[in-house]
């Protein structure tokens, strides 16, 4: 895309904020829910965490569709070259985990035979078959990749903190309802 701008725009920052906020509800419902075994059926907490594991996924092909189609944001001038750099690949890398981190978990819920659904709105085809090992198999990896997630959003927020009362530079301020204008 051509041009960049110098803030986030409205939209972009809906985008991160509801991230953030559905994130936050999905780990308190995946911390509470009961733990899932060969028989557990999928009601309750266990169907929250589906349907809104599947919104996250949704949310999130949206933002990457908006994130493609629109200029990108200006990294700030006082930020050297290598560190706007590696922010990059760290955001990158954000996306890559809430895409494929939802699928895993909606592969190993069809090889439990679960129907997954928004909210049982929207019915969504099965992505492995019931009983598949593969399938099985993805729901550890799914809990891993959970953790790799809380561990780079965790950098990312450090980063953000360091920038706004260390640095005291407005990249987090671009990213707020009523950014200021500071360079
Ligand atoms: C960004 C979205 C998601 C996050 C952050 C997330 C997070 C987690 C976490 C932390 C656990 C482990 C819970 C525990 O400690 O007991 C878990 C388990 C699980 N999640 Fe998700 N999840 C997401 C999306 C989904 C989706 C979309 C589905 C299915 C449609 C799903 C299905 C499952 C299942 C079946 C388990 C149990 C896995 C097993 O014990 O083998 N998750 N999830
Ligand atoms: C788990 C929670 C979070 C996730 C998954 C997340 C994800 C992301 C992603 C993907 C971007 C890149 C946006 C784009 O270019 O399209 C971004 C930017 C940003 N996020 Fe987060 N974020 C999270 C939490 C936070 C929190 C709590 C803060 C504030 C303390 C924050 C501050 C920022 C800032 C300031 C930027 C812009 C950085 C820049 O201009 O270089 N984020 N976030």
């Amino acid at each position: 895309m051509n041009g960049t701008i110098e803030r986030y725009s409205l939209p972009a920052r809906c985008f991160h904020w509801l991230t953030v906020l559905l994130l936050a509800a999905q780990f308190a419902v995946a911390w509470t829910m009961p733990d899932v075994h060969r028989d557990t059926k999928p009601i309750g907490l266990i169907a929250l965490h589906l349907s809104l594991g599947v919104l996250i996924l949704l949310v999130m092909l949206a933002r990457l569709a908006y994130r493609l189609a629109t200029p990108k944001v200006a990294p700030l001038p006082t930020t050297p070259p290598l560190i706007n750099r590696l922010a990059h690949i760290g955001h990158g890398t954000l996306y890559l985990l809430l895409i494929v981190l939802p699928l895993l978990g909606w592969a190993n819920a069809s090889s439990r035979g679960w129907d997954v659904s928004l909210f049982g709105l929207l019915p969504l085809p099965a992505l492995s078959p019931t009983g598949s090992q593969l399938g099985h198999a993805m729901g550890d990896i799914h809990q891993l990749i959970a953790w790799v997630l809380l561990a780079v959003a965790g950098l990312h927020v450090g980063a953000a903190l360091y920038h706004h009362f260390v640095l005291r530079d407005a990249t987090l301020s671009r990213m707020l309802p009523q950014g200021s204008d500071k360079k």
